[in-house]
C-alpha cells in the first residue's frame, strides 16, 4: 500500500517507469479511491506500460484484457471448456451403463472445473491485482456496457455457479488510443487522465533508463528530434516506443551522433508511413535536426 503520489512515483521509478506528477497522482487516487483509471493519449505515451509498471511496483499480478473488434463476453469473462465437458460426459455415460441421470450429469458438467476463467473473472477471483483493459476504443458499444456493469459491481453472476465477488476491487487501468470516443457512462465511472508525450528531460531520462549504454548527448539529440517530428502533424507522430527504437537503431549501427546521414539511415525506426517519410525528407533532415 502506497500512501502518497510521491511514494507511488518512487515505486514506479524503481521498476523503470518514469511518471510525471499528473500520472502518479491519478494512479495514486485510483488505488486509494478504488476507482478505475481511464488513460487516454496518443500511441506510445506510456499507457499500457503504466499498468505493467503499477503491478510490479505494487507487487501484485497483472491481468490483461486486450480489447479488439468483436470481443465478447466469452473472451472477456468466462467460457465453458466444451471439449473437456464432452469427454467427461462420455466417461459418465460409459460408467452409468446406459442409465445416466441426466440432471446429475448436467450439474457435474457445469461445475467450476469446466469453467474457463477469462481475464475479467480471473481479476475478480485473484484480486488484489492490476487489471489492464487495453485499447478499449477497439471494442464496440455493447462490450463497453457490459464492462461498465462488471466494473460497477466488482462482481459477476455465473448462472450455473452463483456470484463471484472480488474481496478487494482490482486496480483497473483502462486505456484508449482515442480511435473513437468512449461513452460518457464508462468515463463517469472512472478517473480520467490524458497522457501527453513526455517533456524533453523526461524522455531523455526514459531513453537512458531503458538503454543504459546510450550516451547522454545522443539521447538528447534523439529526444529533441522526436519532439520536432511530433510538431509536424504527421499521420503517425512518433511515441516513446519510436524514440527507443530510433536510439537502439543508431546504437546498433555504431553511430554516436544524430546527423542527417545517420538519421536518413535509421528513419524507418521512427516513421512508419511513407507519406510521413516523404514529408520529413521534403522539409529536410538537416533543418529538422537543427530545430
Ligand atoms: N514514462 C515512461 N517511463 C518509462 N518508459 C516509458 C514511459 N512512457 C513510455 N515508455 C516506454 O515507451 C514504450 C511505449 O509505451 P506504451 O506503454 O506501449 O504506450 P501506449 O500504450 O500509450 O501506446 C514502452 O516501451 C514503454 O516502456
Ligand atoms: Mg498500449
Amino acid at each position: 500500500m502506497v500512501t502518497s503520489p510521491d511514494e507511488l512515483s518512487a515505486a514506479l521509478e524503481s521498476v523503470g517507469y518514469l511518471p510525471d506528477e499528473g500520472i502518479a497522482t491519478a494512479a495514486f487516487l485510483a488505488q486509494r479511491l478504488g476507482r478505475p483509471l481511464f488513460c487516454e493519449g496518443d500511441p506510445g505515451t506510456g499507457k499500457t506500460s503504466l499498468a505493467v509498471a503499477l503491478s510490479q511496483a505494487l507487487s501484485v499480478p497483472l491481468i490483461k484484457l486486450q480489447c479488439h473488434e468483436g470481443i465478447d463476453f466469452t473472451q472477456a469473462l468466462y467460457d465453458w471448456d466444451f471439449p473437456r465437458q464432452l469427454l467427461h460426459l462420455r466417461a459418465l455415460e460409459a460408467a452409468s451403463g446406459g442409465a445416466l441421470d441426466s440432471e446429475l450429469a448436467e450439474k457435474s458438467l457445469y461445475s467450476r472445473r469446466f469453467l474457463l476463467a477469462r481475464p475479467l473473472l480471473r481479476a475478480l477471483e485473484e484480486s488484489p491485482c492490476v487489471l489492464l483493459v487495453d485499447e478499449v476504443d477497439r471494442a464496440d458499444d455493447e462490450f463497453e456496457a457490459f464492462l461498465l456493469e462488471i466494473l460497477g459491481e466488482n462482481a459477476v453472476t455465473v448462472p450455473e455457479l452463483g456470484e463471484v465477488r472480488a474481496s478487494v476491487p482490482p486496480l483497473v487501468i483502462l486505456t484508449s488510443n482515442r480511435t473513437r470516443e468512449v461513452h460518457d457512462a464508462l468515463k463517469r465511472r472512472c478517473l480520467y487522465h490524458w497522457l501527453e508525450h513526455p517533456s524533453l528531460g523526461r524522455e531523455v531520462a526514459i531513453l537512458r533508463r531503458r538503454l543504459p549504454e546510450l550516451p547522454e548527448r545522443l539521447a538528447t539529440q534523439v529526444a529533441s528530434a522526436v519532439r520536432r517530428l511530433r510538431e509536424m502533424e504527421l499521420l503517425k507522430p512518433p511515441g516513446v516506443a519510436e524514440s527507443l527504437d530510433w536510439a537502439s537503431a543508431l546504437t546498433a549501427l555504431g553511430r554516436s551522433e544524430l546527423d542527417a546521414a545517420s538519421a536518413a539511415a535509421t528513419l524507418g525506426a521512427v516513421l512508419k508511413y511513407r507519406e510521413d517519410t516523404q514529408r520529413v525528407v521534403a522539409v529536410g533532415l538537416e533543418a529538422i535536426l537543427a530545430g
